[in-house]
């Protein structure tokens, strides 16, 4: 299937899917192109290095169907299958989420549902629970709302920061965004009534 990865910044998350892919564990994953809307996000060189295209479709002061019409063309002159959004800081409109029902995917940095939106360390860290950790779900027209494909969880010491938080999980992103875009691309993933069952072999 053919793979676009959507980004803001500093790319580490289509970085792990960069590796994983010439690990040769996304066999039915060609990571075709990334789309970043930032002009100086840092994932443009990771794209640099491993020669997939990039194309810059600036944001700012932008109408949001004006900038998600720009996006769409390019998906469709490349006949993109798949979306991954790796720390992408921009809200899809309800047309363009809709026209790639779950085939979108994003990873977040807490246990979905809970903790949405652009500050989910810091809310869970004011919160005091005592766990944490990372989701990957299919992007519906909410704020991290999607069905959840795969969470992993890390438990949370006493003198936890947003920093330290962030560094603990960010290595687990790492694991379960490609694997959930090889359940994906290899078709494994079901979704019924909002619910995720993934095929085991
Ligand atoms: C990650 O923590 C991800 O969960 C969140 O934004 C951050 C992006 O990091 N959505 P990177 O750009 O992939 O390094």
């Amino acid at each position: 299937m053919e793979v676009a990865v959507l980004a803001s910044g500093r790319g580490s998350n289509f970085q792990s899917i960069i590796d994983a892919s010439i690990r040769g564990e996304l066999p039915n994953a060609n990571i075709k192109l990334l789309i970043v809307n930032k002009k100086d996000a840092y994932a443009i060189e990771r794209a640099k290095k491993h020669n997939i295209p990039c194309y810059v479709v600036e944001s700012r002061n932008k109408k949001r169907t004006e900038f998600d019409l720009e996006m769409l063309e390019i998906l469709n002159i490349n006949k993109i299958d798949i979306i991954v959004l790796a720390g992408f800081m921009r809200i899809l409109s309800p047309r363009f989420v809709n026209k790639y029902k779950n085939k979108i995917i994003n990873i977040h940095p807490s246990l979905l549902p809970l903790f949405p939106g652009a500050h989910a360390h810091r809310e869970t860290i004011r919160a005091g629970v005592s766990e944490s950790g990372c989701s990957v779900h299919f992007v519906d027209d909410g704020v991290d709302t999607g069905p959840v494909i795969i969470q992993k969880t890390v438990a949370i010491d006493k003198n936890e920061t947003e920093k330290t938080l962030a560094d603990k999980i960010l290595p687990l992103e790492h694991q379960i965004f490609p694997k959930a875009l090889d359940l994906l691309t290899s078709q494994k993933i079901k979704v019924k009534k909002g619910k995720v069952t993934i095929e085991t072999d």
